[in-house]
């Protein structure tokens, strides 16, 4: 929660909470823009030629008020570890990321919240001593202290911690359950520090959200979520670049235009830019968007032959100077109707954490949701949960993690037609399939 997503997403929650305004050039009030649970609506039918909107937030009950451990008793409180001991106030000045009018009105609400000491780090001030073992039980207790000290009846716990580098996955390691139990309890460095919240969050029956690329979820991990049916969701927000990719790649292959060529260059200078300039975290990165045009381009079997791929290219640079405004650069090049060619450029600049922020915010909101649902299929006598990995998360995750045997699905409109279909159906309302048949 000390990083500029988090302290972005403790910041911004405060400010909606308490009407803040701040002024810049212009007098700017509290939004939850770019939030889908806060800020999008969902067609729920027409009338009289007009299409009829209502919030997102209004089809299910959903939590929606927020506070903060220590203060108000309501509907949802943050708590957070961090390998940094630094209060959310100082976080927010470091980050950087709000107007430094907005800081200011921030900082009296923020001054006392401190984190949880965390595992890991090397320029770590506030770390859970001992094994890896010792570690896990630690989180543990701290899942319960929270729990016990606020009164809540659920915990859901979400990494935006830094990228850690990929974890090796090795027969005898992390491959299963028990290996991956027998691991921690050997104190094996392999195990990252990510696979350990997690294994705990398990344990303790917590869903558990990887908003960063790297695999925390190694096999030995999905296989103890599935026994113990806990909720896994991840990998990496989907806040900028490949959002947009997945809408593209989408429109142009549904037009029967060929991607032949997509390059995209990063640049950004907050400390996850620094961070993932380190090729070992790069990777992780360079793989979680690797595979974001995959199932668009295995649609159409008309414009690539089997195993025929774009090629794809991803760079990311550190540029300290422009700080969380990130600069992403695309070139899109396509074949198209004769020999033809025909090239896209795009150049978006954005405040990532602020992208990211909201996100966080509906990940959590959209996991607590989902273990809510029951379903049974015709013929199964029992309702029972959604399968423990997550897909209900996908619109929302850039490498989306999914059941074994599950088709990835990575196009956006549909992943966000699935989400709003399961919100439709758990109020009877018909699924949205856009015949429009009433008007023909
Ligand atoms: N648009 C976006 O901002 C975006 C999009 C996708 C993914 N992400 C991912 O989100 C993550 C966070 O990004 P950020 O900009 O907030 O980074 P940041 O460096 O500002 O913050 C990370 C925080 O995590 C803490 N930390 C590190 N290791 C920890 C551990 N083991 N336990 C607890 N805390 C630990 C650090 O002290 C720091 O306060 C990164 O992995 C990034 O790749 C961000």
């Amino acid at each position: 929660m000390g990083g500029n997503n988090g302290s972005a997403l403790s910041g911004g929650v405060i400010a909606n909470r308490e009407g803040i305004s701040w002024a810049t050039k212009d007098v700017q009030q509290a939004n939850y823009f770019g939030s889908l649970t806060q800020a999008s609506t969902i067609q729920v039918g027409s009338f009289n030629g007009q299409e009829i909107y209502a919030s997102f937030k209004s089809i299910l009950p959903m939590v929606t008020f927020i506070c903060f451990e220590m203060t108000l008793s309501d509907d949802v409180v943050f708590g957070e570890w961090d390998i940094s001991n630094m209060n959310l106030a100082d976080d927010m000045a470091r980050a950087n990321v709000f107007d430094i009018d907005l800081q200011k009105k921030l900082r009296p609400y923020m001054e006392s919240m401190v984190p949880f000491p965390a595992n890991q780090g090397s320029r770590a001030n506030n770390v859970i001593k001992g094994t890896k073992k010792e570690q896990v039980d630690q989180i543990i207790k701290d899942i319960r202290q929270f729990k016990e000290n606020n009164k809540v009846d659920k915990v859901v716990v979400l990494w935006t911690a830094n990228t850690e580098r990929y974890s090796s996955v090795v027969v005898g390691l992390n491959d299963t359950m028990e290996n991956l139990f027998a691991s921690v309890d050997r104190n094996e460095a392999e195990i990252s520090p990510s696979t350990l919240y997690a294994i705990a969050c398990i344990l303790e029956n917590v869903p558990f959200i990887n908003g960063s690329p790297q695999n925390t979820f190694v096999p030995g991990l999905i296989d103890l979520a599935i026994k113990r049916n806990t909720l896994i969701g991840g990998d990496d927000f989907k806040s900028g670049q490949t959002k947009m990719k997945s809408v593209l790649v989408y429109f142009l292959v549904g037009a029967g235009i060929k991607p032949t060529s997509i390059v995209s260059y990063n640049h950004l200078g907050n400390t996850d830019g620094m961070n993932l300039s380190a090729p070992q975290t790069f990777c992780s990165k360079e793989i979680s968007k690797s595979n974001v045009v995959d199932d668009m381009v295995s649609s159409n079997a008309i414009l690539y032959e089997p195993g025929e791929h774009p090629d794809h290219v991803v760079v990311i640079k550190y540029v300290p100077y422009v700080g969380d405004s990130k600069r992403a650069m695309d070139e899109y090049t396509s074949e198209i109707f004769m020999g033809g060619r025909n090239t896209i450029v795009l150049h978006n600049t954005c405040e990532d954490s602020l992208l990211a922020a909201p996100i966080i915010l509906d990940l959590v909101l959209l996991a607590e949701i989902s273990i809510r649902i029951q379903l049974k299929a015709e013929g199964e006598g029992k309702f029972h949960s959604f399968h423990p990995v997550a897909t209900i998360l996908t619109y929302l995750t850039k490498a989306p993690l999914v059941p074994p045997g599950t088709p990835m699905v990575i196009a956006l409109s549909k992943q966000r037609a699935m989400l709003e279909n399961i919100l439709r159906a758990c109020v009877g309302l018909a699924l949205e399939n856009n015949m429009i048949l009433e008007y023909k």
